[in-house]
Order: C-alpha cells, then structure tokens, then sequence
C-alpha cells in the first residue's frame, strides 16, 4: 500500500478522502545543446541545436534525454542505440566534453548547467550523432581478430587453455569496440589513416597472448613498422576515457615489451 501512494505522489497526484486530483509538479527543465549536421543540407555548417527536457519526466540516462528529445520534439535527430545498458558499443559520443556511452553516462540533475553533446570526435560524420566508423572496422579487420592455429588436437576435441592462460585475457576480451577510447587519442586523431589506435591494438594483444593461437610472429611482424603501434606516446587518454574501465593504454604498453624482446 505505502508503495502505491509513494509512487502516485511522485506523479504529482492527491489522495483526498479516496479521490484522486492532480496538481501541478514544477517542471526541471534541462538544456541540452546537441551537435546537429545532416548531409542533406550540405552547404548549411554544423551547429548545436538547444532543447528543453523537464528532468521529472525523463529517465536517468543521457541517452533517455536524446530519444525522449527524438521521440516528443525532432524525429530527425539521428543517433545510434540499440542494447541501452552498455554492450553493444553504438551510442558512443562525446558529452560533456568526454568520450562515453549516452546509455550509461548519467544525467547531471543541475538544471542550471547546459549539456554538450557531440558526435565521437575527429571522425567523418554520417548525421548528427553518428560517426562514419568504416575505418575503424577495417583497422580492425586488418589485425585478423580471430582464433589462427596451424595444427589442431589429434583427438579431434576443443583446444585446452589453463587457467592462469585464459586469465591473461581478462581485462582485453571484454572490449565492446565502442571507439571512445581511439576517438580521444591525439595520436589516432592525427594518424588516422596509419594509427591503429588504442581499441584495434588493445584487440591485436589479445590474440597475440592468446595461448591457443599460432600466428604470433606474423601478427608482430604486422606491427613492426613506424606507425601501426609506435605512434602511441603513453599519453592514456584511451585509459581515462573507457566507459568499460578498460586500460587500453596499458595493453599497448605490454604489446610494445613483446615485440621488444623478439
Ligand atoms: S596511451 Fe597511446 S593509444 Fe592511449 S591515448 Fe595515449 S597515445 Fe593514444
Ligand atoms: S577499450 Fe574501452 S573505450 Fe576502447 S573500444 Fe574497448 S570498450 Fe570502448
Ligand atoms: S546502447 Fe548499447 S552501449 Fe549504449
């Protein structure tokens, strides 16, 4: 019972003698400055576009912001979303100055402060929130991001792994491949083209540890150059900005030692 009436005062309803009035609740209404360029008005420059979102109706995510905002007042915001509880990686952007997931990044409740919200910077934007990540796929495609083995056990069954081996891939494996942590490294911003950058780095260490694999040499000899994994200076952008507390910059930093000792 007490949790019925908790629920209904919350909605700004009275209970008088069994009857039910509404009164009005004051709205907390929030700015929210959202990066807006579409590619069918290509000559018209980007610009943040203002909207209002009273806090008491929306959910505690920034993302519940950007779709109540989509869904009640421009349908032609564009952004990307799909698992909203961090796992699929595509609502990654920038809010508030810092690369994250809009579905788990909360609210600030201070309606006095506005709210930037970008795309994942330094990337060729789609529309609105959505960055053209066609590169970064194939970055990742090109570190060949699966199991390689020249020869398999002669019984035919699964290829053992001890633990303290399945253990070194903690901590890497569990990357969603979101890109805050490569869209905020000043390197990969510069080197684009040739970086790999923190996320495909941080995935070519996991299979070059990996116990079972068999192609470690010609993975290293993949990142023997000037630029694929030496453009990384320890700055640890990629390791502040991970919404998955993940430490990108640190996998780098043990790759580097693997290939130092060939
Ligand atoms: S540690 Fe390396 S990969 Fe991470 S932000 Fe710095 S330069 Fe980029
Ligand atoms: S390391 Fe973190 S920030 Fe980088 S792609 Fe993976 S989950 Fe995203
Ligand atoms: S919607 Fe999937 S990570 Fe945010």
């Amino acid at each position: 019972m007490n949790l019925v009436i908790k629920r209904s005062v919350a909605r700004g309803l009275n209970f008088q003698r069994g009857l039910a009035t509404t009164t009005a609740v004051t709205p907390r209404l929030k700015n929210f400055k959202v990066y807006r360029w579409s590619p069918d008005e290509p000559s018209k420059k980007p610009f943040l576009q203002n909207f209002q979102v009273d806090l008491n109706e929306c959910g505690p995510m920034v993302l519940d912001a950007l779709l109540k905002i989509k869904n009640e007042q421009d349908a032609t915001l564009t952004l990307r979303r799909s698992c909203r509880e961090g796992i699929c990686g595509s609502c990654a952007m920038n809010i508030g100055g810092r690369n994250t997931l809009a579905c788990l990044c909360k609210i600030d409740q201070n309606e006095s402060k506005d709210l930037k919200v970008y795309p994942l910077p330094h990337m060729y934007i789609v529309k609105d929130l959505v960055p053209d990540l066609t590169g970064f796929y194939q970055q990742y495609k090109s570190i060949q991001p699966y199991l390689q083995r020249k020869s398999y056990p002669e019984d035919g069954k699964e290829i053992l792994q001890s633990v303290e081996d399945r253990k070194k891939l903690d901590g890497l494996y569990e990357c969603i491949l979101c890109a805050c942590c490569s869209t905020s490294c000043p390197s990969y911003w510069w080197n684009q083209e040739q970086y790999l950058g923190p996320a495909v780095l941080m995935q070519a260490y996991r299979w070059l540890i990996d116990s079972r694999d068999q192609a470690a040499q010609t993975r290293k000899t993949m990142l023997q150059n000037s630029m694929s994994l030496y453009r990384c200076h320890t700055i640890m952008n990629c390791t502040r900005t991970c919404p998955k507390g993940l430490n990108p910059g640190l996998a780098i930093a043990e790759m580097k030692k693997e290939l130092a000792t060939d």
